[in-house]
């Protein structure tokens, strides 16, 4: 029943024929996308990567033709001759790119059946997205998807031909190797040579890397994956694809120049055009008006409006004015109902001390001169929503807080912003997200089509904390990681922070870091830093962190004795690949630009991955399972 492909060779693919090729022979092979039966004559519409093409056949011209056609089902795949033909102007589609053609074919080649899918291609519901995981075959079928796998690769060819033209040589790195320290567990490799003795995934090649510059390459890159047992999100794949890259003897602002220019490159490969060079924030600066370290510069910042009330309505209202009092703006929201008024005070989630005053209609009555003030200073329009926080009088929790993650718990890290200060500005920033969240139909800011999609705003956020109080375990970790420079200036705090390690207000909290994020639009695409070089600094930062000389030596060795042969100075920076393209694509969620992600479970539910192993394997590596819970 059916047909070999035997020699039969495709001349065209389905999404390329135009009304120039009329009265040309081709050949298409490609899937059954649909099939429209008007009896003599059937429609199908050929499906292929680049798209649809329609073909006409004539089932009466003889019995052959007939029955196969007959045949013909869903996601069949077939090879058909024929001849393009216009289209009558009536049945002209302007919907698709060959739609003002059509195929007559003159031979069918059934090359293979297909189940009936538990969803179509050409389907326009989306079924559940477990159903399109462990389809993705088929799910990676689908238009949108082919277009995100499409342009993953144009982005990822044109950072490798930008990078390499600026004479960067990629060079690969294992995967098989020893922990590196970004956070994130370990995903590890048991070894079966080395009973007991196990390799780390890389969660980033980060000492290879450094290691390359010791070793004389001046300028590497590589597209590589990365491995990280973390908690997931949609923006976090336990393996994902770094975009990594070093350089020897570089100023932070030469890592920035060679990042705008691959980003340029890469966005222009997906059809848009950015600016550089992209404007720069302290850390400092963004937590004051932005309240993150990943500011979206898509909305308004902060506004101190402490100024706009006398001191007598602040002590009314109970408020501290002592400490920032910011005014969230957010953009067109329009007239709220008494309802919508009171489901904001839910979203605000107080850090030590913050307030919210989110009835701003009662304060703009009893306080018409500072409601105008307000008015005036944050520049807003009529249809704009203000919330206020502020810190209350009433106020006395120390609770401290970190302002990348907005949670409890780490401390303050910056120097000029107090932790109460930091308090209210973090409740503020995460209130102003969800705020700009709540409303996105009525802003646009938003939006995934339309003129607001092409709105990219890009910033690097500079001049990091070098360290971040760990309030559980009472010592201080590497705010980066702890391969990171102090800037120069810092180093004597660095000299005396060491004295006071489980301090929280150590001068370790001053020391800034030669580190740097690159943001779009609120999500961190990249973080890099300058080096230390020189490995007594090295020595000194592991041990502000708590580590012993042998610890040290135990972890880093290797890499603290390469420090002593001779190491340049150097710098450099990893982007995450799948988030640029779930950015360029408007997509929700990594899986959306990975062909073959895992869910939030860590899950690829295709192949079934992670699964138990035999107990003979088991065996070889000398591993037994104590407690499957
Ligand atoms: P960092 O840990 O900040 O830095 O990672 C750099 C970038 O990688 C991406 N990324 C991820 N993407 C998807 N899923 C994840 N689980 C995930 N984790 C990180 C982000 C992030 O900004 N070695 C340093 C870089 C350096 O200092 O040069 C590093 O890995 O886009």
């Amino acid at each position: 029943m059916l047909d070999f492909l035997g020699d039969l060779r495709r001349t065209h693919m389905c999404g390329t024929l135009r009304p120039a090729d009329a009265g040309k022979k081709a050949v298409l092979m490609g899937w059954v996308n649909k099939r429209r039966d008007l009896g003599s004559l059937i429609f199908v519409d050929l499906r292929d990567r680049t798209g649809v093409t329609q073909v006409v056949i004539n089932a009466q011209r003889d019995a052959a033709i007939h029955e196969k056609t007959e045949a013909l089902r869903n996601e069949y795949v077939i090879a058909v001759t024929g001849t393009v033909k216009l289209r009558d102007t009536s049945t002209v589609n302007k919907n698709i790119a060959t739609g003002e053609v059509e195929l007559v074919a003159d031979e069918l080649r059934i090359l293979n059946e297909s189940k009936l899918p538990p969803f179509l291609p050409s389907d326009t519901a989306l079924t559940n997205e477990e159903t399109r995981l462990k389809y993705r075959y088929i799910d990676l079928r689908r238009e949108v998807m082919q277009f995100n796998i499409e342009l993953r690769h144009k982005v990822a060819k044109a950072i490798r031909d930008y990078l390499s033209a600026q004479g960067f040589f990629e060079i690969e790195t294992p995967f098989m190797t020893r922990s590196t320290p970004e956070g994130a567990r370990d995903y590890l490799v048991p070894s079966r040579v080395q009973p007991g003795t196990f390799y780390a995934l890389p969660q980033s090649p980060q000492l290879f890397k450094q290691i390359l510059m010791i070793s004389g390459f001046d300028k590497y890159f590589q597209i590589v994956r990365c491995f990280r047992d973390e908690d997931l999100r949609a923006d976090r794949q336990p393996e994902f694809t770094q975009i990594d890259l070093e350089m020897s003897y570089p100023q932070p602002e030469r890592v920035w120049e060679v990042v705008e220019g691959f980003l340029n490159a890469a966005f222009h490969a997906a059809g848009v055009e950015i600016k550089a060079p992209f404007p720069r924030m302290d850390y400092d600066e963004a937590i004051r008006l932005y309240g993150i370290d990943k500011p979206d510069l898509r909305l308004p910042a902060f506004t101190d409006v402490r100024e706009c009330f006398t001191p007598e309505n602040l002590q009314e209202l109970a408020i501290n004015s002592n400490l920032p009092l910011i005014a969230i703006r957010t953009p067109k929201v329009g007239e709220l109902s008494r309802k919508e008024r009171d489901d904001i005070k839910p979203m605000f989630h107080p850090k030590g001390g913050a307030k919210i005053f989110e009835d701003f209609k009662r304060i703009a009555n009893k306080f018409p001169e500072a409601t105008a003030a307000i008015a005036k200073k944050t520049a807003m329009e009529d249809s704009d929503l203000i919330v206020l926080v502020g810190g209350s009088t009433q106020a006395g929790s120390t609770q401290t807080i970190s302002a990348q993650t907005g949670l409890p718990a780490a401390a303050p890290t910056n120097r000029k912003v107090t932790p109460q200060e930091l308090a209210i500005y973090a409740s503020a920033g995460l209130l102003r997200l969800s705020l700009a969240q709540k409303y996105a139909d009525r802003h646009g800011i938003f939006n995934k089509t339309g003129d607001d999609a092409k709105d990219f705003r890009f910033l690097w956020v500079t001049n990091f904390p070098m360290f971040e109080w760990d309030d559980a375990d009472k010592r201080w970790n590497a705010a980066h990681h702890p391969f990171t420079s102090p800037h120069e200036e810092d180093m004597p705090k660095l000299e005396t922070g060491v004295e006071s390690l489980n301090d929280p207000q150590s001068p370790l909290s001053a020391v800034r870091a030669l580190a740097y994020d690159v943001v779009l639009n609120g999500t961190e695409l990249g973080s890099g830093s300058i080096r230390i070089h020189r490995q007594d600094v090295q020595s000194r930062i592991f041990r502000a962190l708590g580590m012993t000389e042998e610890e040290a030596r135990a972890r880093f060795g290797f890499f603290l004795e390469a420090l002593e042969y001779g190491t340049p100075p150097h710098g450099g920076i990893a982007l995450g690949l799948d988030r640029i393209v779930m950015i360029l694509a408007g997509a929700e969620s990594l899986r959306e630009v990975i062909p073959f992600p895992k869910t939030a479970r860590a899950v690829d539910l295709m192949v079934d991955a992670p699964t138990p192993v035999s107990a003979a394997q088991l065996r070889e590596l000398g591993i037994a399972i104590k407690d499957k819970g």
